[in-house]
């Protein structure tokens, strides 16, 4: 199986970020700490970050018929991008959102996913973790 790894805007600065909400640790130590658990979860992982929605948009169309499955933190964009929702719709490959926040217990307009409808599950609230149970999670229902 293969894995597509997104993270959206401001995610390259995890660690930095507000810690109190985000923890310390930084994106790379995240996708390090993913790495670690290919060979027991014989999976291939690739990672991608970016900032700006239409690169975001691209690497889920470059998953067509290319990966089996998405682990997606979309950032802020989870709250209104409906051209990423599109874009996932798009390549019809099953993903997971998540989060490191629990966006529930935070600001009105977090409370809402305009991509939530179409993942297999979402992870909110259990911090970096989240990264790890999306992916053991994701590769759990591709598996049935
Ligand atoms: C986030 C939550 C979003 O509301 C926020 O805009 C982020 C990070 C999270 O991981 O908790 O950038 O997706």
């Amino acid at each position: 199986k293969k894995v597509l790894v997104v993270n959206g805007p401001n995610l390259n600065m995890l660690g930095r970020r507000e810690p109190a909400i985000y923890g310390s640790d930084s994106l790379a130590t995240i996708e390090a700490r993913l790495k670690a658990l290919t060979g027991e979860l014989d999976v291939k992982l690739e990672f991608f970050q970016s900032n700006h929605e239409g690169a975001i948009i691209d690497a889920i169309h470059a998953t067509f018929s290319n990966h089996d499955g998405i682990v997606i933190n979309p950032g802020a964009f989870t709250h209104y991008s409906y051209a990423i929702r599109d874009a996932l719709a798009a390549v019809r490959v099953p993903f997971v959102e998540i989060h490191i926040s629990n966006v529930h217990a935070r600001e009105a307009f977090r409370h809402t996913s305009v991509l939530a409808a179409l993942a297999v599950g979402q992870i909110s609230g259990l911090g970096v973790y989240g990264y790890e149970l999306a992916l053991r999670g994701l590769l759990r229902s591709l598996e049935s």
